[in-house]
């Protein structure tokens, strides 16, 4: 063996390359490892993989009710459908049905009852998923409805929890309250989040002999899935294998929940002999996996004329849905964080865990940490306009500082607290001040458009608060081309971790990026890992790999130093190079003198957290090694007509310690801050009273795109401040914290609104802040202020519905009733970047509105013009189109086309939307009827020719 290839270099020419400085190692902007195959495609994710021979296609049949006793599940006209090859129920599965991550209460498929809707009943294998979807469907299945409990207010009442209540004391927080000077209290609900990760849940496996698998899936916790297949198959862990190359995003939602459809996956496979997969259509996937809690959360606060809190009780109540799952650490967490970064004074903090019958809520980025972390910011903000002062003074005056009032309300010291400095800067260089002042100026000038100005700090702890979790694995290989091959337990979501442990290993050998390879994360190479989570990825898995690279550098080390005949002090590694003494040697090489002279070129490595315990009988400890620290300021703008809103401009400084890759964390600081903005702005979860998720795709649920980004987006991370404690290479972890940034565009929106009332009164807004909410606060503020200053109240706000009540039916019969005249507008079709959905209804009349037909400007130009028909007495039904684009405050183009009917006429007028066979069949009909009908279609060559003209629209 020889490296005949590589030119040799003389010393002279080693010295220099000696001389420098490693460019890919630690610290430096190396471009994340799957960067170009991303962009090209040529990343492979699970459903990319080439498919086995005599593969099955997996699809389960999901429950269409909340709670229910199921009385039978019938799967042989599964069997009729051609293609089919086996349908199972939960009776079918050969081991244990429960796949409870920590505690049970996850049936792989439901047995006796259905617990929510969206519930998996059965899994139907066939020879493609379109097939095994019609076989599940035809599947009988009768059961008999139970009472469901679906909201989390409701839970609290009966006391139906997942796992008891729990609660953080420090001091007497009732009498601290009571001598308060001044006292707050209120109660506010914060919205769930779905992952919407664009891989969605997937897993392909293969049985092996011996009853094995192997299982490639998509998941953030492979010894988990792991453990469960092999529990359900009733075999040894050691029998199954998982190998986890890339997520398309995780995002907390594949830290648990992965291991179901990998678990079906393999019952189906082993009873069958055949490989399967299962990969989840994304409704299925929105319906039947859990999402970010919704919390409940009420409070009491007593604060001193100046603003500072002296006793503080919360209660927090997370909806945990059906299941346990990983509720009892995530309510942990939200407890944990329900200080942010601020000395609470005498407090109390009670969590709860509320069971309702919906998909089992699991991780995601923060874990509970934002719904608890969001409250003081809230309080904070009250407090503040109570008392006439801008709330960023009342948040400075909070924050935790010297002896005394530095400990946590679970007793952990809060050392090298960054927040005060980071405050400063930032309030500065973002110019905090001199914008408040100016947009107090725009403000009094501008009559609609408002804007808001917030700057919240974000304190967060890392560490898994189940202190075992916080261990790690590696293992490394050098081959004697010099070459490397890496593996820890971590797994590459997204985030960079892979880059990152690669750079670590790189700076210990001193050798560039590309020498390094890291293949797919795979129980058979680290065993017995933790999920990947708690941001504490590169922590743990960083320093597992650093702590086999050390292993093997250490033998070279004394190696070299034996076969030289030198000091081990006199071997040293630099960029690419092995020094011994004077003498260079180019690293692969060395690698292979070392292997001629038998050292062994592998090792595992292995890493537990130092210092963290935690008791949570007590309720006291350092669950966390250390804190990570951040700060956002946002401005806003909203539209005080429509409730809409855009981020101005967001300026943001983050602590990640010394950063092993500064691109790869700004990157992780900018999504996590338009993720949290999202989650708090126009993520909306709508479930319908039978508990069935009405927001189950994108059209109807939300996420911020990159046009919901700030406009002027800042992004620094702190500089030259290295962790305190031994983290690796004194980095800190940034997944998750800054997520919790985006709560600064929630409170900027409640700045703006504020702004309609001299700032004096605190908006009541629910999270998300969607425009509708917002334009309900705003009116509410509006009149609220009006009342204040002694003038007469607007009418109420009777117009907007958030539930798919159809107001405007009950609205149609009331009016008709009393004799009122008013309009019925229909959207009957959109067409491009239209908010408002086809069939939408609403009712208008001179002096008020029922239902809408999605709000902003097209609905107002539209009340508009049936106030006037109205005026006029009009009784001919309009059809009019809506271009939009900036003359309806659009940013993009697109029509909606809307019927305006004239209610309470005598000719009744029917309209029918679309001339395909149904419409078809319809008219003849309904022709025979005492009415006007309007046949409505864009395609006018698809009408018959056979029905008279009359009877066909459209534009
Ligand atoms: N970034 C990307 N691109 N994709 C993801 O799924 N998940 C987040 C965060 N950043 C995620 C992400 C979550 S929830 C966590 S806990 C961390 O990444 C996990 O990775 P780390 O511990 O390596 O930071
Ligand atoms: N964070 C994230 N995931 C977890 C945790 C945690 O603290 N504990 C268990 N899984
Ligand atoms: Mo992140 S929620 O800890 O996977």
């Amino acid at each position: 063996m020889s490296n005949h290839h590589q030119p040799t270099l003389t010393q002279e020419q080693l010295l220099q390359q000696a001389k420098q400085d490693l460019t890919t190692g630690v610290g430096r902007s190396v471009k994340h490892e799957s960067a170009a195959k991303q962009v090209t495609g040529e990343a492979v994710y699970i459903d990319d993989r080439l498919e086995f021979p005599n593969q099955l296609h997996v699809y389960a049949r999901l429950s269409d009710v909340a709670h229910a006793r199921i009385t039978n599940i019938d799967v042989s006209p599964c069997y009729d459908i051609p293609g089919v090859t086996i349908a199972i129920t939960a009776a079918d599965v050969p081991g244990q049905l429960d796949i409870g991550p920590v505690l049970p209460g996850d049936p792989l498929l439901a047995q006796d009852t259905i617990e929510f809707y969206g519930q998996p009943l059965l899994a139907v294998g066939a020879c493609d998923l379109e097939t095994a979807r019609k076989a599940a469907m035809a599947a009988i299945v009768e059961y008999e409805t139970l009472d469901a409990v679906l909201s989390v207010e409701d839970a609290l009442e009966k006391e139906f929890y997942v796992s008891e209540p729990h609660q953080h004391k420090r001091g007497d927080s009732a009498s601290a309250l009571a001598s308060a000077k001044h006292r707050l209290e209120g109660a506010v609900h914060i919205g769930g989040q779905e992952h919407f990760y664009l891989e969605t849940q997937v897993s392909s496996v293969i049985p092996t002999e011996d009853g094995g698998m192997i299982v490639y899936t998509s998941t953030q916790n492979p010894t988990e899935v792991q453990k469960l297949v092999a529990e359900v198959l009733g075999v040894s862990f050691n029998k199954v294998q998982i190998d986890m190359r890339r997520m398309g995003g995780g995002f907390g939602g594949k830290e648990t929940q992965a291991a179901g459809p990998a678990c079906i996956a393999a019952v189906i496979a082993s009873l069958t002999g055949r490989p399967a997969k299962m990969r989840l259509p994304r409704m299925e996937d929105m319906m039947m996996t859990g999402k970010r809690h919704p919390f409940f959360n009420q409070y009491q606060v007593g604060y001193d004329d100046d603003g500072r809190i002296q006793g503080y009780e919360m209660q927090l109540a997370g909806n945990c849905g059906y299941s346990p799952d990983l509720s009892n650490s995530i309510v942990d967490r939200a407890m944990f964080h329900s200080d942010n970064g601020y000395y609470l004074g005498d407090a109390t903090i009670t969590g709860y865990r509320c069971k309702t019958h919906t998909a089992s809520n699991t991780a995601y980025r923060g874990f509970g940490g934002p719904q608890g972390l969001i409250m003081p910011e809230i309080v904070l903000d009250e407090i503040a306009r109570n008392l006439g002062k801008d709330p960023l003074e009342i948040r400075k005056l909070n924050l935790y500082g010297d002896e005394g009032r530095n400990v946590t309300h679970y007793y952990q010291t809060v050392e090298d607290n960054q927040l005060p400095e980071m405050l400063a800067e930032l309030e500065a260089s973002s110019d905090y001040q001199k914008r408040r002042q100016e947009i107090r100026e725009y403000n009094a000038t501008s009559p609609i458009l408002k804007k808001g100005l917030a700057l919240t700090p974000v304190k967060f702890g890392i560490s898994f608060t189940a202190t075992f979790l916080n261990q790690a694995g590696a293992l490394i290989h050098i081959y004697t081309d010099g070459s490397i091959h890496l593996n820890h337990g971590g797994t590459e979501m997204g985030q960079g971790l892979n880059t990152k442990v690669a750079q670590i290993v790189a700076e210990e050998f001193q050798v560039d990026f590309d020498t390094i390879h890291i293949s797919a994360t795979n129980t058979d190479k680290v065993p017995n890992t933790s999920p990947t989570a708690a941001s504490s990825g590169a922590d743990l898995n960083g320093k597992a790999a650093q702590n086999a690279a050390q292993t093997i550098k250490q033998r070279l080390i004394e190696f070299a130093a034996r076969h030289y005949d030198v000091t081990e002090e006199d071997v040293c590694f630099k960029n690419n190079l092995v020094q011994i003494r004077d003498t260079l040697v180019p690293f692969a090489e060395f690698i292979q003198l070392a292997y001629f002279h038998q050292v062994s070129l592998s090792s595992t490595g292995f890493y537990r957290t130092p210092k963290i315990y935690y008791d949570r009988d007590q309720a006291r400890g350092r669950p966390f090694y250390y804190f990570a620290y951040g700060a956002a300021c946002s401005e806003v703008v909203i539209d005080t007509l429509t409730g809409e809103y855009k981020i101005l401009r967001a300026d943001i400084l983050h602590d990640v310690g010394a950063s092993l890759n500064p691109a790869i964390d700004i990157g992780q600081v900018e999504g996590a801050y338009v993720q949290g903005a999202g989650w708090l702005t126009t993520e909306e979860l709508v479930w319908n009273e039978q508990g069935r998720l009405m927001t189950s795709g994108p059209a109807s649920y939300k996420i911020p795109a990159i046009a919901d980004a700030p406009v002027d987006f800042r992004v620094k991370l702190v500089e030259n401040r290295k962790n305190q404690e031994d983290t690796v290479f004194h980095s800190k972890a940034v997944g998750e914290p800054p997520f919790m940034l985006g709560i600064s565009v929630f409170c900027a929106i409640k700045d703006a609104i504020a702004s309609l009332a001299d700032y004096r009164r605190s908006p009541q807004l629910d999270a998300p802040a969607t425009p509708e909410r917002v334009l309900w606060a705003v009116q509410a503020m509006q009149n609220q202020h009006r009342t204040s200053q002694g003038r007469q109240q607007l009418p109420p706000n009777r117009q907007v519905s958030m539930s798919m009540s159809h107001k405007w039916i009950h609205a149609l019969a009331e009016l008709d009733s009393q004799g009122t005249p008013g309009i019925l507008i229909t959207v009957i079709e959109e067409r491009g970047s239209t908010p408002r959905n086809a069939g939408a209804k609403m009712v208008v009349t001179t002096d008020a509105q029922f239902d809408t037909i999605g709000g902003g400007h097209l609905e107002y130009k539209v009340i508009k013009l049936a106030r006037q028909m109205l005026e006029d007495n009009q009784h001919e039904p309009r059809l009019e189109r809506f271009s939009l684009g900036a003359s309806l405050g659009q940013c993009c183009g697109g029509a909606t086309t809307v019927l305006l009917e004239p209610m309470g006429t005598d000719v009744k007028e029917i309209a029918v939307f679309g001339a395909g066979h149904v419409g078809q069949a319809l008219i003849p009909v309904l022709a025979s009827l005492p009415c006007r009908i309007r046949w409505i279609d864009q395609r006018e060559e698809i009408f018959p020719e056979h029905i008279p003209r009359g009877h066909k629209g459209g534009q």
